[in-house]
């Protein structure tokens, strides 16, 4: 099996929701730039205060606080099955990932853009345990309360229509050329990311059983 694996794709494509499903039935650790960094916005630290201005503008905080960030986690998991989730996001990222960790294999997430800004509009998210929701598609048990850890659910500041848009082109601008670089290196996976929340699970944990 593979253990060493990136997700991929443009914001609200299901990365972080089959990250939660891919620790709890494979073992995975996982590492969220994305939940890292609201958790820094959270405790007021300075990074999180930089970061604040970048994210809220649906634009990529700057690589070298990123790089210096996730390179050194990676090295105190060390040899842990690991699945990195918004990480890497542009070409110098992944240059430096190659670095400290050999990725087994890149899922590539595909969603049309009209799906995406439903999804990300109409989604709700953990503050605690970062659980995430949609108000039609994965509505909690309970109107606003998280099914794993019973804390109160909120909006993201950038799951706006208008920062969802510019977080797309982004996307398009800065992540996209991650495909071909990872496609060349016959890494890449790319999954249908539209259907069941289960039956795009089951594909990606075929594709790491291959
Ligand atoms: P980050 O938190 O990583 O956001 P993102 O990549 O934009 O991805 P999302 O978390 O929005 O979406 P997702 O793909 O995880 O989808 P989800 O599973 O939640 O980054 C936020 C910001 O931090 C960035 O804009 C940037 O500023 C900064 N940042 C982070 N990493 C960075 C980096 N490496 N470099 C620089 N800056 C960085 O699902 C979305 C919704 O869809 C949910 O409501 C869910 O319930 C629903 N859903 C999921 N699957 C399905 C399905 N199959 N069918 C129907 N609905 C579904």
């Amino acid at each position: 099996m593979k253990t060493k694996v990136i997700l991929l794709g443009p914001p609200g494509c299901g990365k972080g929701t089959q990250a939660e499903i891919m620790c709890d039935r494979l073992g995975f650790r996982k590492l969220s730039t994305g939940d890292m960094l609201r958790e820094a916005v959270r405790n007021g630290t300075e990074l999180g205060k930089e970061a604040k201005k970048y994210m809220d503008a649906g634009k990529l905080v700057p690589n070298d606080i990123i790089i210096g960030m996730m390179s050194e986690k990676i090295r105190e998991l060390g040899e842990v099955p690991l699945l990195l989730d918004g990480f890497p996001r542009t070409i110098e990222q992944a240059d430096a990932l190659a670095t400290v960790m050999d990725v087994d294999v890149a899922v590539n997430l595909d969603v049309s853009d009209a799906e995406l800004v439903d999804r990300l509009t109409k989604r709700r998210s953990c503050p605690k345990c970062n659980s995430v929701y949609h108000l039609t598609n994965k509505p909690p048990a309970k109107k606003g309360v998280c099914d794993r850890c019973q804390s109160e659910l909120y909006q993201r500041d950038d799951d706006t229509e208008a920062t969802v848009k510019n977080r797309l082109k982004v996307y398009r601008e800065s992540t996209l050329p991650l495909i071909d670089y990872y496609g060349k290196m016959g890494k890449l996976v790319t999954i249908e990311g539209v259907g069941t929340i289960d039956g795009i699970y089951a594909k990606i944990e075929k594709a790491l059983k291959n």
